[in-house]
């Protein structure tokens, strides 16, 4: 139970689903985490259920969105935790649509979340990295950055351009020792799910039985399914991987 014993760690997009579940097993197993998230209640949340489980763990209010409040976040939670050896960028915006209903307005805010904002918690980490002895960086991107999905069109866009972010950061980081990698998650139930039904009118019934049936293990998958897969990459486990991306879909993108 011991795989980040002492490492500490920033995660974007922490005060829920996928992300509060990485913050809760990365704890479970030694790190320090601070939970950066623009949701304040769900960050102390996730604090609150680390630190009764004996965990150590902070909460900083930060929009990914803007440079200065990352550019703060980083270096409040370096200075918390005495240091940063793991970046999880989870943070996301869940913009759907075809392409007659999208904005101008819609594409800058999903990169902006979801591609620049990685791109600066990166950036703002990296002194704190570059002095870590087994630094890593893992990226939640989706296999929505790959396949085509029916009208998720500045989603799966912003989702494609973090897995070249991944590639092209492992390549430039690599003579720093800093690993860089991404997981693709498919269809995993968090509150992410509820707006998508939301987004398509859909029946709740029908919209997870049919994302239970796109994969061979015929069911949904759980937000810890995604947080162990981030879990290896972060950890020394995977000291020889970088530029990787891991899916976890239950063979729905096979
Ligand atoms: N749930 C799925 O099926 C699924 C599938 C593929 C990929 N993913 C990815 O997994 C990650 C987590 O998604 P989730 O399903 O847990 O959704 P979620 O909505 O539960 O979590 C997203 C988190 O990001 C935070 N966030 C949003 N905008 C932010 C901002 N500007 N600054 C800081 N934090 C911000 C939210 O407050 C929330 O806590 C995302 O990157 C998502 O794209 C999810």
């Amino acid at each position: 139970m011991n795989r980040l014993a002492s490492k500490k760690a920033i995660v974007t997009g922490g005060a829920s689903g996928i992300g509060r579940s990485i913050c809760k097993i990365f704890a479970s197993e030694g790190a320090s985490v601070v939970v950066a998230d623009i949701d304040e209640a769900g960050s102390e949340e996730t604090v609150r259920e680390i630190k009764n489980s004996g965990g150590v763990s902070y909460a900083i209010t930060t929009d990914v969105s803007s440079e200065i409040s990352v550019q703060n976040s980083i270096s409040e939670a370096a200075s918390l935790i005495d240091g940063i050896d793991i970046v999880v960028n989870d943070a996301a915006t869940f913009i759907f649509g075809e392409i007659e209903d999208i904005s101008d307005a819609d594409w800058e805010k999903v990169f902006k979340v979801n591609v620049i904002g990685a791109s600066n918690v990166v950036k703002h980490a990296l002194p704190y990295l570059k002095t870590s002895p087994s630094p890593s960086i893992v990226n939640m991107a989706s296999i929505g950055g790959f396949v085509a999905g029916r009208a998720f069109i500045p989603y799966n866009a912003s989702k494609g351009a973090l897995l070249q972010l991944t590639r092209c950061l492992a390549m430039d980081l690599s003579v720093f020792n800093i690993r860089v990698n991404s997981v693709c998650p498919g269809s995993i139930y968090t509150a992410a799910t509820e707006k998508h039904i939301a987004f398509e009118r859909a029946d709740r019934d029908d919209f997870l039985k049919n994302a239970a049936e796109s994969n061979f293990l015929k069911r949904v998958g759980k937000p810890e399914e995604v947080a162990y897969a981030a879990l290896f990459l972060a950890s020394d486990e995977a000291s020889f991987i970088t530029g990787e991306h891991l899916v976890v879909d239950g063979g729905a993108s096979v």
